[in-house]
């Protein structure tokens, strides 16, 4: 596979990469790039052939999304490239319209990501966050709205419930009004969750699956240890992972032994082989990578060159196992008689 390779994001006409490029890192003081590095990180992804870029407004306080969309200006590459930004966290402490996935909020949140942005239009919207009040049916009139105004092309959910956005895509699809395309949600070796109830309901869907942090934010790719968790990036200072969110735990140093030695095995780093599990799972487009260097960023693109034998993913699955699901092949075995039974299952 390659980075210019295209597919649809879901059941949608998005054609997009298989690797998406996080600017997250973009802007960002403690754990980010300085502005030249953010840049070369750009330019390494486009010319490696990859068109689908993702920020969000709080994003380094907005200086994310200035920053791409500087670069996509500087660049002339508005037309090529699939701009994705996000809104839902709060931007103005104290006032509850600053955020959350309201009308009034979607709507000024936009405004202000196109001003920064410097464009008229983003490719895909992301609702960034579920706010736990906004009803399923306001959003997605508000995103029909947006869309038919042509201020979006698309929209997806970021870190939802299940259940609410098959909500969503029910009505959508009842009303034959635009509905979400994909969702984005944590997912890696060590942050399998999505894998319950999200997965059957995109496959039923028709929603792309889209990981963030498929590195855990660096976690796998083995530079820490257990003796060392200090001073070799992201998670050694202040940063989103700490507390109960903590990726340094016995259960996640076991699965990143295994990771070294299907790495060692295959003769790719440990962050490849992450990166090419998370690839290659059921449901999942595109993978939003993110990368402090140019350096990582080439490394991890590398990550679509690696093949991982049947035997290698099931070393991979069987270690990071998220438990026994109550759906499982056991189960149906059980309703059918012994008789082995294939459902319907989308595409290829
Ligand atoms: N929807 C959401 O709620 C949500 C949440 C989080 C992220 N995201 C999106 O997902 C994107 C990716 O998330 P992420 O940045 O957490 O992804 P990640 O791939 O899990 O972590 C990336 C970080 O790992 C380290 N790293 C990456 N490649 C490396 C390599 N080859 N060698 C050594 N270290 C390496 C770098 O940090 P250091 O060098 O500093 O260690 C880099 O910034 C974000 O940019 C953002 O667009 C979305």
């Amino acid at each position: 596979m390659k980075l210019s390779d295209g597919r649809t994001l879901g059941r949608s006409g998005l054609i997009v990469s298989p690797l998406a490029l996080g600017t997250m890192t973009f802007g960002n003081a403690a754990w980010g790039s300085p502005d030249d590095v953010a840049g070369q990180v750009f330019d390494t992804y486009l010319q490696g052939g990859g068109n689908f870029i993702d920020t969000a407004d709080v994003y380094s306080g907005g200086r994310s999304e200035e920053l791409v969309g500087r670069f996509i200006a500087e660049r002339g590459v508005r037309d090529q490239v699939v701009l994705a930004t996000k809104s839902g966290f709060n931007v103005q402490p104290g006032n509850p319209h600053a955020g959350g996935n309201g009308r009034k909020h979607i709507h000024a949140a936009l405004h202000a990501s196109l001003r920064r942005l410097g464009t008229d239009y983003v490719d895909l919207y992301w609702l960034h966050v579920y706010d736990m009040v906004t009803p399923a049916e306001e959003v997605l009139q508000t995103m029909g709205d947006l869309v038919r105004s042509g201020l979006i092309r698309y929209f997806g959910l970021s870190d939802i419930p299940a259940w609410y956005a098959t909500k969503m895509v029910t009505l959508a699809q009842a009303h034959h009004v635009p509905g979400p395309v994909a969702s984005q949600l944590e997912y890696s070796l060590v942050a399998r969750q999505l894998e319950a109830e999200h997965r059957p309901a995109a496959a039923d869907s028709g929603v792309g699956l889209m990981p963030w942090s498929p590195l855990a934010g660096g976690f796998l790719t083995g530079k820490y240890t257990r003796a060392d968790t200090a001073g070799q990036g992201r998670l050694s200072g202040s940063n989103p992972f700490q507390g109960p969110f903590t990726k340094f735990t016995d259960r996640n140093w076991a699965i990143l032994d295994t990771l070294r030695e299907v790495a060692a095995q295959t003769g790719h780093t440990p962050a490849q082989v992450a990166l090419a599990w998370a690839a290659a799972q059921p449901g999942v487009t595109s993978t939003l990578i993110g990368a402090r260097t140019p350096e990582q960023l080439r490394a991890n693109l590398a990550s679509l060159e690696v093949q991982l034998t049947p035997e290698h993913l099931h070393t991979l699955d069987r270690v990071s196992s998220p438990g026994p699901d109550f759906f499982s092949p056991g189960l149906q075995s059980a309703i059918f008689g012994g008789v082995p039974v294939q459902g319907w299952r989308p595409g290829p």
